[in-house]
């Protein structure tokens, strides 16, 4: 069995020698797999160089194997595409940045049509067959690693297009394919490019079983393939099927969530300790809202940032009894709108901070790095937990938090987050545009008494450990038994 995603386990820099090394990689999807991956039987990881020190460790390892190589891969098997694959760095570039992250991540989290973007000329179509390439060479890579009839387990819009050409090259293998992303309702998908709009849709439809983590994301996508293609689609109370070109693909829902026990197990550690020791000294006994995010344009940090001034201002009780802790992950940094984004949180905070400081109280911590045992720390220190994406596939933070958190913490959660169908009960839903109401919310939220707030994190606990990702894996695999190759 092979899992193929963009992002591997490990993300490398170079020592001062030149020598690789590893750090852990962010995002839902690794996290998911870190945690899955022994489960059942043990596949091969394969992934991309995303840098030049990525490309360094996989050029040093027998194979790509970056754990034959000696890497703590967690056990896990994992193989590092890299250069002689086809895959050289500009290529590489357009086809992550140009069309992964800014055309098909902006369109299915809705950031796509602006009044300025997006531009479809001569530079769109060279990352668009920049993208082509890097599908082809991955599904190449793929193709070579496959024992006959094995089993492979496609993750994520990066490889979209990578389930049908799989199949080109191998028609004897069983081909999954899952989303981690919402998907883009139909009129918003129809933006792109009609020929790219149907690369995209029957690149998924070239996989046997199509993955997705909340039922809206799957009806939105067999809204696309009747709408786009004219494909024959069966819709199921959740999920269903396409046929389309004498195959059919089963359109399923996989609501990825945690394990509770080993991420307490990691939040245990002494470093974790540190961090949290650290954050208590800082925030005495105020109450925490907190939050940890990669520094992302879905995230919709700012609006989070000025509903805590919002609540600051209409809620005075507040001043000097709270502190927002706000852990924002860099990501994307070869954006140009990741790196503005960032930099208007870091001046929103300021702001927030010279309105409302006082001798011996700042009203938030922001942090702009990666630590992962500090965003533990976070987690169990939240007496609040403020998730108000524009959009997104699931949100694990929102699974994770109430696992850890030692106080019980109260949950306002954006409707438009996956995790809201499972979490919504149990939750304070907010509108992700409405800074108002979500300052509402977190008043609330602070006020909530002991009773409710730990019956409330019970129950948001008993959902978020429903599917654990060994479980969400096996899934998968699932899917797959019932195919004949
Ligand atoms: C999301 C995506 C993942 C991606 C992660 C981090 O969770 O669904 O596929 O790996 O973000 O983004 P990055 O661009 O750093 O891989």
């Amino acid at each position: 069995m092979l899992l193929a995603s963009n992002r591997g386990p490990l993300s490398f820099t170079l020592d001062a020698d030149g020598a690789p090394r590893a750090k852990r990689g962010g995002g839902g999807l690794v996290s998911a797999i870190m945690s899955a991956g022994h489960a059942g039987e043990h596949p091969l990881w394969v992934c991309t160089a995303l840098s030049d020190a990525d490309r360094e460790a996989a050029r040093r390892s027998p194979h790509g194997r970056l754990d034959e190589a000696g890497h703590d891969t967690g056990g896990l098997r994992v193989r590092m595409l890299s250069t002689p694959e086809g895959i050289d760095a500009r290529t590489f570039d357009l086809a992550y940045n140009g069309i992964a992250n800014s055309t098909l991540w902006f369109l299915h989290h809705l950031l796509f049509a602006t009044p300025t973007a997006p531009v479809f000329d001569g530079s769109f179509a060279r990352e668009w067959s920049a993208f082509s390439v890097y599908s082809q060479a991955f599904a190449e890579g793929l193709a070579q690693d496959a024992a006959p009839g094995a089993k492979v387990l496609v993750q994520d819009y990066h490889l979209t297009l990578v389930p049908r050409l799989l199949r080109q090259l191998r028609p004897d293998l069983r081909i999954g394919h899952f989303s981690h992303t919402p998907w883009a309702p139909a009129e918003y998908f129809s933006l792109l490019p009609q020929g790219l709009a149907r690369e995209v849709l029957l690149g998924v439809l070239g996989a046997d079983s199509a993955g997705f983590l909340a039922p809206r994301w799957a009806s939105a996508f067999l809204d696309c393939c009747e709408r786009v293609l004219g494909a024959e689609v069966v819709r199921e109370e959740v999920g269903g099927e396409v046929r389309h070109d004498g195959r059919t693909t089963r359109v399923v829902v996989h609501a990825l969530g945690i394990d509770a026990d080993e991420l307490r197990e990691r939040a245990g550690r002494a470093d974790v300790a540190r961090h949290e020791e650290a954050l208590l000294a800082r925030i005495g006994d105020c109450k925490v809202i907190a939050r940890v995010d990669r520094t992302e344009l879905s995230k919709n940090i700012l609006r989070g940032l000025l509903a805590y001034r919002d609540l600051l201002r209409r809620y005075p009780e507040w001043v000097g009894r709270v502190v927002h802790v706000v852990g924002a992950v860099p990501s994307r940094n070869a954006l140009p709108e990741y790196r503005e984004y960032t930099a208007r949180v870091q001046r929103l905070a300021a702001e927030i901070d010279e309105e409302f400081a006082r001798p011996g109280w700042s009203p938030l911590i922001l942090s702009v790095d990666d630590d992962f045992p500090r965003s533990l720390a976070t987690y169990r220190i939240a007496d609040v937990l403020l998730i108000n994406p524009i959009r997104d596939g699931m949100n694990l933070v929102a699974k994770e938090a109430p696992a850890l958190s030692t106080r019980g913490c109260a949950l306002v959660l954006s409707t438009e987050a996956g995790a809201a169908a499972e979490l919504g009960h149990a939750a304070l839903l907010v509108n992700p545009y409405d800074v108002s109401g979500t300052a509402a919310a977190l008043h609330a939220a602070l006020g909530m008494d002991d009773e409710e707030r730990a019956r409330r994190t019970r129950e948001l606990v008993d959902a978020a450990t429903a599917l654990p990702p060994g479980q969400w894996l096996a899934a998968q695999v699932e899917d797959l038994a019932a195919v004949r190759p």
